[in-house]
Order: C-alpha cells, then sequence, then structure tokens
C-alpha cells in the first residue's frame, strides 16, 4: 500500500472487512506522505446537510485542490450508475496533477469493466501473530487474567486467521468465562474460528481427522508421510530443505484416498481444512478472487494441511477449448501459480479419480511433491484393512480368520471390504449373537465389487500410473498382478 501511494497511484481498491483497522492504517501512511486521509461516506455528506449522493461525493472530491488520499467507504453499489463511473474516470487526471488518490474501501470489491484496468485492487493482511500478541495482552490485562507464554502463544495461534475484530470478541469471550482462558482452555477460541470460518463456506476446518493407523495397507505412502514429516521444522530449512509443498493422490474408488488425505494431518500433527473448490463459484465473487482469499487464509493458519478432495471434477474441462470457461482457465492457472510459489508451510493433499481429466500442467514437476497411486488393495493389504475395521467395530481381529476372507474378496477395495464387516455385524445381530467368521464368508460371497463393472477403467488407469506415479502400496503381490496385466 505504501508503495502505490508513494508512486502516486490514483486509483486503489481494497478488500477488507476492517475498516476501522484499515482507515487507522491509512491515516498513519498519510502522516508519513504528508498527504492527510479524508473518508468518505454518502452517510457523512447526509448528516452534513448536503446533497448525499455519490456524486456529490465525487464532485467533493474534485473540488478538492490540496494533497490528500480519499477513501470511499462501501462504494461499491454506486458502481454500477454509468455517470458514477464516468464521473471516477474523469478525476484521473485531476488526482495525478494533485498528488491525490482515491481508496474504494469495502469488504466486497468488484469493479466494472471500465474501471478495472485503471484500479490496482490490495487484499488487506490480516492480522499477524505479533499483533494478534499484543492484541490478547491488552485484553487479558483488562479482564486480569493472567497469561503465561505457552497459554499466550496456544491462544494466539488458535485464532490465527481471524480478522482483528473477530480475533478481538474471540479473546473477549474467551478470558470471560471461568472455564475458558481463566483455567487454561482454548478451545473456546478454536470453537470460535471454526464457527467463523463456517461462515466463509470455503474452509472447512476438521475436527478430530483419522489416525494414519485407520489406513490399511498403502506403506509407501506411510513411509514417505513419515520421511517427510519432518521437513515442516526449523532444522529442516536450516539444513536447506524446502517446505513440503503438497501431495497428490490418484487412483480406483474407494481405495483410501479420501481416508489417507485427512490421516496425513493427524500423522503430522497439524491442523486439517477442506478447501470446496466448487464452491468458489457460488460464493458471489469471481472464482478467482474467492480463492485468492482462501489461499491466503490458509497461509495465515499454516502450518496446516489443506484438503482438496476430487479435484477432477472441478479442473476436468480445463484446456478444453468449448466446454472449459475462461473463468475456469483463470482459476487453475491461479492455483498452480500458488502451488508451484508458495512459501508459507500449507501442504495441500490433493485427491483424484479420473486422472485422464486432470490438466497435464497440474502433474508437472514443481507442483506436488509427489504424486501416488492408490490401487486397490492386496491380498496384504486386504486382511489390514479387514482387521482395522472389526477393531472399529470392537472386534478382536485374532478370533477370525482373516487370511482366508481376504483371499475370497479379490478385487475389493476398502471401502467394500468395510461394508463386508458392518454387513457381516447386522447379520449376528439380526441372529441376536455375535459376529462369527461365518457371517463374513457369506457377505464377502454376496458382494459383487465395483471392479467387475469398471474392470477396464481401472486397467487404465494402472496403466497411466505405471509411468506417472509410485504405488502407494509396499506389497509385492501387486507386482505381480501388474505383470500379469501385460
Ligand atoms: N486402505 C484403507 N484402509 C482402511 N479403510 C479403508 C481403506 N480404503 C477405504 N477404506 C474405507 O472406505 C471408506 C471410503 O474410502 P475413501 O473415501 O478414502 O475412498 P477414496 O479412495 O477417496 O474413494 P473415491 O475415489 O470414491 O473418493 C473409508 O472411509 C474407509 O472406511
Ligand atoms: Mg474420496
Amino acid at each position: 500500500m505504501r508503495g502505490y501511494l508513494r508512486a502516486g497511484y490514483p486509483f486503489l481498491a481494497v478488500e477488507s472487512h476492517e475498516e476501522e483497522r484499515v482507515l487507522e492504517a491509512l491515516a498513519a501512511l498519510g502522516r508519513e506522505l504528508g498527504r492527510p486521509v479524508r473518508p468518505i461516506s454518502v452517510t457523512a455528506a447526509r448528516r452534513k446537510d448536503v446533497e448525499h449522493d455519490a456524486r456529490t461525493c465525487l464532485d467533493a472530491v474534485s473540488a478538492h485542490p490540496d494533497a490528500a488520499i480519499f477513501v470511499l467507504l462501501d462504494f461499491h453499489p454506486f458502481l454500477g450508475d454509468p455517470i458514477v463511473v464516468r464521473l471516477v474516470r474523469d478525476l484521473r487526471g485531476r488526482l495525478e496533477g494533485r498528488s491525490q488518490s482515491l481508496i474504494f474501501l469495502s469488504p466486497h470489491v468488484e469493479l466494472p469493466v471500465e474501471l478495472e484496468t485503471d484500479f490496482v485492487v490490495l487484499e488487506w493482511p490480516l492480522p499477524d501473530a505479533a499483533t494478534l500478541r499484543a492484541l490478547l495482552e491488552a485484553e487479558a490485562r483488562a479482564a486480569r487474567v493472567p497469561l503465561d507464554a505457552e497459554l499466550a502463544a496456544a491462544s494466539v495461534r488458535a485464532v490465527q486467521g481471524l480478522t482483528f475484530a473477530s480475533s478481538r470478541r474471540a479473546f473477549r469471550r474467551a478470558l470471560g468465562e471461568p472455564d475458558g482462558l481463566p483455567s487454561g482452555n482454548t478451545e473456546g477460541l478454536v470453537a470460535e474460528k471454526r464457527r467463523i470460518l463456517k461462515r466463509t463456506d470455503l474452509l472447512e476446518l476438521i475436527d478430530t481427522p483419522p489416525a494414519l493407523d485407520a489406513v490399511g495397507g498403502l506403506g509407501a505412502l506411510k513411509a514417505w508421510l513419515l520421511e517427510r514429516e519432518a521437513g515442516f521444522g526449523e532444522q529442516a530449512r536450516a539444513f536447506g530443505l524446502p517446505s513440503p509443498k503438497g501431495l497428490l493422490l490418484v487412483g480406483v474408488q474407494g481405495c483410501g484416498k479420501s481416508l489417507s488425505a485427512k490421516a496425513v494431518a493427524r500423522a503430522w500433527g497439524l491442523p486439517l481444512a477442506r478447501l470446496d473448490f466448487s464452491a468458489l463459484f457460488t460464493y458471489g465473487r469471481s472464482p478467482e478472487q474467492s480463492l485468492r482469499r482462501v489461499l491466503r487464509l490458509a497461509e495465515t493458519l499454516s502450518p496446516i494441511v489443506l484438503w482438496l478432495d476430487e479435484i477432477d471434477k472441478v479442473f476436468k474441462s480445463v484446456g478444453e477449448d468449448e466446454s472449459g470457461s475462461e473463468e475456469l482457465q483463470r482459476l487453475f492457472a491461479a492455483f498452480i501459480t500458488w502451488l508451484q510459489e508458495k512459501t508459507a508451510p500449507a501442504f495441500v493433499v490433493a485427491t483424484a479419480n479420473a486422472v485422464d481429466r486432470l490438466p497435464p500442467e497440474l502433474l508437472r514437476k514443481g507442483r506436488f511433491d509427489e504424486i501416488f497411486f492408490v490401487d486397490l488393495p492386496s491380498l496384504a493389504e486386504r486382511s489390514d484393512i479387514l482387521g482395522i475395521h472389526l477393531r472399529a467395530h470392537r472386534r478382536d481381529p485374532a478370533r477370525y480368520d482373516l487370511a482366508e476372507l481376504a483371499s475370497s474378496c479379490e478385487h475389493m477395495s476398502g471401502a467394500e471390504l468395510e461394508q463386508i464387516v458392518i454387513g457381516g455385524l447386522f447379520r449376528a445381530f439380526r441372529d441376536g449373537r455375535d459376529l462369527t467368521m461365518d457371517d463374513l464368508r457369506i457377505v464377502a460371497k454376496a458382494t459383487v465389487p465395483l471392479y467387475r463393472t469398471y474392470e477396464d477403467q481401472i486397467k487404465a488407469l494402472r496403466e497411466w500410473a505405471k509411468t506417472r506415479a509410485r504405488r502407494a502400496s509396499t506389497d509385492h503381490g501387486l507386482a505381480e498382478l501388474w505383470a500379469g496385466q501385460r
């Protein structure tokens, strides 16, 4: 902002919910540059009994002879008026000649095409940790709640990503509740953040992601995750390692891609947020703008795992000339640029099913650290997965012959194996006894795996993956299976 003002840019637009904070910062900048800040809003004009509309506001700007920074508050609704738009454009020469700048400040900036190229649109950064720390300390003093360093740091981490005003509200509430900050509990703050993020609908914080040992098989993927975990620390930076960027999991449906994506967060002890790409299109502003906002938010929340599920569904028409809309192309370009250039430790885990729909640019080196292919589970992996689901339903796997069951479940996915355990439990429950091996056998026998229907697609997927992805499984049984397929 300082740079633009110093360089004498006449037109700027700032998108922020934090009017007060932005005006304060602008006032400081204005003092530094010797250009007083003049906030203007249609309601302010009304109070002074002047004719109060957008045009009068602009006339007032036009009539002002001295250096100044005009801040037009919540002006965007008036930009639908062609005369207002023209008046703004007419101001350009005047503003430049008098070292004046005109800034639109509102929570939502959407410029008409006539103004798009004239304006520089800036997003106001959310408060950083030091600012939040100072705020918290001031609030705690006022509430007479003593905070130790650890609790203060945890509280700041808990609200990071919120605006200044929301953080203050969250701090006040948590300081005022006896079982909140006074008893060392930051859960209220985290809940507040989740509530606020929920309202944006673009980033969803996920409470308790599954642990890595809820994922059966996929040994190579797990080994990679454990190796890369250390990549997040200061020591890794000092050693010269780049911060891990992200992971793409492609593969057969129901084999644990989404499950593993979530488990990464738990394995690395990081918060997990899900970014819903399709929601970007329904958010009431340009998807690209929404994306930038949500990525910036993710960066403020980092270190974090950012989960993008089923990206093939969103990006399927990128590159197809007719159906791929320009909006989507821009969104995609913005996303891969961010992926490549981000420095914040926001680790992206993306999943995809139909790889032929993925734009090749996404798969290029430098976008993701690794691309893993998740195949149907091998014999040993099936037995592992069955054991996990028996345990999840409070049954001791040792009481069942998993090797036999697994061998009768050829071509089944993890999701189908889970259904076998559940189906068996239903049978047993119906008959008023505990689960037996027979229940599992019978349900397995009656199950027709999706493989029957999708055999060709799955084989094509394997073929694709051979040269483009690493196998997520360490199991050698699969290698034979692959060889047999040729
Ligand atoms: N490897 C596995 N280990 C344990 N459970 C699994 C595994 N794979 C799948 N499951 C079970 O099946 C469910 C569905 O799996 P998941 O959603 O991860 O599949 P997916 O690969 O994302 O499929 P899709 O392509 O359809 O999105 C999981 O929640 C889990 O209960
Ligand atoms: Mg999935």
